[in-house]
């Protein structure tokens, strides 16, 4: 460091070239790191819901299966606060989230055969409460 290269300035702006690729790294590894452990801290509210991707046939394979192995689907039968709106989409969201509240501290994802993704906002709507755990 502390020696002396006659022509440092094209060195010194190279140095500064590939510091910041090196903190532009870090950054991107920070973000990364920020977005997988969300949820975990009880600082960001992480939900489980339907892929707007997956087909209708596919969402009603994947809730049947969270419904029998950890979710808890009462709120999605008929007369229950989050039958409407009832499509596939809707009520595979309901039993994604579920499940992966229930199960997430158990290893439990929000995955189904790639039909279901991570969102920061609550689904919720009107009497219907998607629940998030911390
Ligand atoms: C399932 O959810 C309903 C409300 O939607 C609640 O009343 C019931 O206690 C829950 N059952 C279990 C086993 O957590």
């Amino acid at each position: 460091m502390a020696q002396t290269i006659p022509s440092s300035r094209s060195c010194k702006s190279f140095k500064n070239r590939s510091m910041s690729i090196v903190l532009a790294k870090i950054l991107l590894a920070l973000i990364f790191l920020l977005s997988i452990s969300k949820g975990s801290d009880g600082q960001f509210e992480d939900y489980c819901i339907a892929d707007e991707q997956a087909s209708e046939y596919d969402l009603l394979g994947a809730m049947n299966w969270a419904c029998s192995n950890g979710a808890n689907c009462t709120a999605i039968q008929e007369s229950q606060p989050c039958y409407l709106p009832n499509t596939p989409k809707d009520h595979a969201s309901y039993a994604f989230n579920s499940y992966y509240q229930n199960m997430k501290h158990q290893g439990g994802g929000c995955y189904f055969t790639a039909t279901a993704v991570l969102t920061g906002a609550d689904p919720s709507h009107d009497s219907c409460k998607f629940e998030y755990i911390p």
